[in-house]
């Protein structure tokens, strides 16, 4: 049978939130991935070392009895060089939401700019920068339009090692190969589809997210990118679970569940491309690379069995509900 083994997968996007939630998701990541990056994007957001070392306890109960690693990240606000000292040896980063542009992120940065000392002490102190990258302009315009603050910040902190999270774009996918600091995380669905599978036939509320899928195009230039495990490009899956009910409904919520998933996706797509060889670099190698990462040893097995993507997990409808996967993960060391 038609098997791969992945060594110590990381998954260096993913949100776990808190409380109920937290105890389902948390051990579905946990279970096939050896780390991850987990979001700040509570209510309100991890913000203080209070606020992450409480977290941190949190997710670390939630994942008891797995080999994982929890990357923790602060919600960037304006902190002082003292605050990012203390803060450095406990995170992996700081995220940076624009003011409004997703889930839970009213309290982000209004200006970017007027954080150039939060930027010079970062840089200084080696702490990355992770950013969802949109403007407040048309939906379909707001990660282009963002490239230009990409540009500007990599070009005034030319040793800040900034992360272009969940990149959906073709003009993203080249600013990889224009600045050495830049890095970016892809998630699994913006590799598959595109905003056809979101609004063209009946709506798939299960496929909104933040960004929003884009063209044909942009999914063909970030998926030659993974195939060939550009060295500047992570798997970040972006997992945003929301209960089903705030998803079916008005006013749906953006998020992707796809935690349980990812592995056995990636599996079947890169087969389909014949580019299992690469999904090594994709899934671990260049995030430890790029992060500077020794994640605990596991070793995931994934074969080519069928699998049926359940209806739910707790109170989520993940990605695909009720479909069948050709790949599954068949054995965890
Ligand atoms: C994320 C969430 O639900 O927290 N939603 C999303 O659509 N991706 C936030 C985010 O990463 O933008
Ligand atoms: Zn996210």
């Amino acid at each position: 049978m038609m098997e791969i083994t992945l060594q110590s997968p990381l998954d260096m996007h993913i949100h776990f939130r808190q409380d109920e939630m937290l105890k389902v998701v948390a051990p579905l990541s946990a279970q096939h991935f050896a780390g991850g990056v987990i979001m700040p994007n509570l209510l309100p957001p991890v913000d203080n070392l209070d606020r992450l070392h409480w977290y941190t306890s949190e997710v670390q109960q939630a994942c008891v009895g797995h080999t994982f690693d929890p990357y923790m990240t602060l919600f960037f606000r304006d902190y002082t060089a003292q605050d990012l000292e203390l803060a450095k040896p406990h995170i992996i980063g700081i995220k940076l939401y624009p003011a409004g542009a997703t889930t839970n992120s009213d309290g982000g940065v209004q200006e970017i700019m007027s954080m150039a000392h939060v930027f010079d002490a970062m840089q200084e102190l080696d702490i990355p920068l992770l950013v969802h990258g949109e403007t407040h302009g048309f939906v379909m315009d707001r990660e282009d339009e963002f490239c230009e603050v990409y540009r500007a910040l990599a070009t005034r902190w030319p040793r800040l090692r900034i992360t272009m999270e969940h990149i959906t774009t073709q003009k993203a996918v080249g600013l990889l190969d224009e600045f050495e600091n830049l890095r970016a995380t892809v998630t699994p669905h913006h590799l598959i589809i595109t905003l056809d599978d979101l609004a063209g036939g009946m709506l798939q509320p299960h496929l909104f997210c933040k960004p929003i899928a884009k063209r044909p195009e942009d999914r063909d230039a970030l998926l030659q990118a993974a195939l060939s495990a550009h060295p500047k490009l992570m798997l970040g899956s972006d997992s945003a679970p929301h209960p089903r009910d705030k998803k079916e409904c008005p006013g749906c919520a953006a998020g992707v569940f796809t935690a349980p998933i990812i592995l056995p996706m990636l599996a079947e797509l890169f087969e389909r491309h014949n580019a299992l060889a690469n999904l090594q670099a994709f899934v671990s190698d260049n995030a430890q690379r790029l992060y500077k990462l020794t994640p605990p040893a596991k070793t995931i097995t994934l074969s080519k069995t069928a699998m049926m993507i359940p209806e739910l997990y707790g109170s989520v409808v993940p990605m695909w509900a009720g479909r069948e996967l050709s790949w599954s993960v068949t054995a965890i060391s």
